[in-house]
């Protein structure tokens, strides 16, 4: 069986790496992959929203499965286009993406499924934002409609910050036609938990919780990333509540999406706060989350190949997912300036100490290869993940690790689990 994974991060080189345990599987191509994948398998030079050139790629190779990793291929329509070329292709349509693609279409689902979400209004004119606004309160939470490439959301503490935000926004164009119309929101308090289920059309089998880390330094100080570091299971969502919060916040999206007559297939996300007053959802992203993934995938123990499979064959109801109950952390090594701009090509010393490690993986991210040396080529570089029998003994593991590892000019958060440690 030959698989083609698209996307170049943790997440996709983690799906390698799960989908290579399976006995069919002769080739796996990763378009574009990293400097991990390269090492393993073979990475093309196609990139994820090139969706006419991975079609005829598919089609040459004779693809028997097309995994798409991040969002793009998904809203542009790749599953649609690789069904057409007759190449079985996993993930939603270009429609049920719409979850993601456009925050606005997520909140009119998530009415008519009757799922616990911040309240919110959706405008295109600046005034009548400005006074919605004024009805709501501060914070606001203002969020571009569109796709904006995790920087599409502000939260605003003042009038001044809003309007400056929405004037950004909807007048001035910062984010093109994604910014077009505008979701504002209440500010929910709480913490926030990722949880992740495989879906076809009714039936969803979640995964157990994960928890991000976004902001750039410890304690969630500074900046937004792309995620720092994961770990699960969590206290925020244990075991025991996760068949009743997919009834909550996932099953009920997919009933509304089938009888609409776009019956979900693929992995739905969603990113949840924990609030006083129970769960709500802040977004639905149509995928795996990274770095949640990499710890998701280390924990289960189920073939993914399998359980793909009987997502796109409608046999997914009668499966169950085997889960390690391990717990399981990846902390995610960055160049220093990252989420701002960043330094490049330091040469990664010390992986072959790291691989060698009992139970340590490392999942390359921003990496290249040349001449046998592997180098940093992105913001998020690598991350090193474990699997052991409590999150403390997994983040001391982890953490010792990285001590093998030698890159000039990066940084990591020393902070990825405590919360989930301190209970
Ligand atoms: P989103 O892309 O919608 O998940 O928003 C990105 C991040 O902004 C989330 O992960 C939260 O940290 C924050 N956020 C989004 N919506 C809200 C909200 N209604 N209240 C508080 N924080 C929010
Ligand atoms: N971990 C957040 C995301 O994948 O969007």
């Amino acid at each position: 069986m030959k698989v083609l994974v698209i996307g170049s991060g943790g997440r996709e080189n983690a799906l390698v790496w799960k989908i290579q345990q399976n006995k069919n599987i002769s080739e796996i191509y990763v378009a574009p992959g990293n400097g991990g994948t390269a090492l393993e398998f073979t990475n093309i030079n196609i990139q994820p929203d090139e969706v006419v050139k991975l079609v005829g790629f598919a089609k040459e190779n004779k693809i028997d499965l097309v995994i798409p990793g991040p969002e793009m291929p998904l809203t542009l329509g790749i599953v649609d286009a690789m069904h057409e070329a007759g190449v079985p292709c996993f993930g939603p349509s270009a429609w049920c993406s719409k979850l993601e693609g456009s925050k606005a279409f997520a909140k009119s689902i998530m009415d008519k499924a009757g799922v616990p979400t911040a309240k919110y209004g959706v405008f295109s004119d600046i005034e009548k934002a400005k006074s919605f606004i004024k009805d709501i309160g501060l914070p606001v939470v203002i969020k571009a409609d569109g796709l904006a490439a995790g920087k599409g959301v502000v939260i605003a503490y003042t009038e001044e910050e809003a309007y400056k935000s929405l004037q950004e926004c909807l007048v001035e164009k910062s984010f093109g036609d994604a910014g077009a119309s505008v979701v504002l929101e209440e500010f929910l308090e709480g913490e926030e938990v990722s949880l992740m289920a495989f879906c076809s059309g009714e039936v969803a089998l979640p995964l157990p919780s994960a928890q991000d880390h976004k902001a750039a330094f410890d304690e969630d100080k500074g900046p937004n990333t792309g995620g720092m570091g994961a770990y699960s299971p969590t206290v925020l969502l244990p075991d025991n509540d996760l068949e009743s919060t997919t009834d909550c916040v996932i099953r009920p999206i997919l009933k509304v999406l089938a009888e609409k007559g776009h019956p979900y297939t693929g992995v739905l996300y969603a990113g949840i706060m924990v609030t006083k007053t129970g769960p709500k959802v802040l977004e639905y992203n149509v995928r795996f989350g990274d770095p949640e993934c990499q710890v998701l995938l280390m924990r289960l123990d189920t073939d993914l190949i399998s359980i793909i499979k009987a997502c796109m064959d409608g046999t997914l109801k009668d499966m169950s997912l085997q889960i390690s109950s391990d717990a399981s952390l990846a902390v995610v090594i960055v160049a220093e300036g990252y989420p701002g701009s960043y330094h490049k090509n330091m040469v990664i010393k010390g992986l072959n100490n790291i691989e060698n490690l009992e139970g340590i993986k490392v999942f390359h991210s921003g990496t290249r290869q040349d001449s046998g040396v592997t180098y940093a080529s992105g913001g998020r570089i690598l991350s090193v993940a474990a699997k052991d029998k409590s999150l403390l003994e997994v983040k001391e593991s982890v953490y010792k690790a990285l001590g093998h590892l030698d890159i000039d000019k990066t940084r990591y958060r020393r902070d990825i689990g405590i919360k989930g440690i301190k209970g």
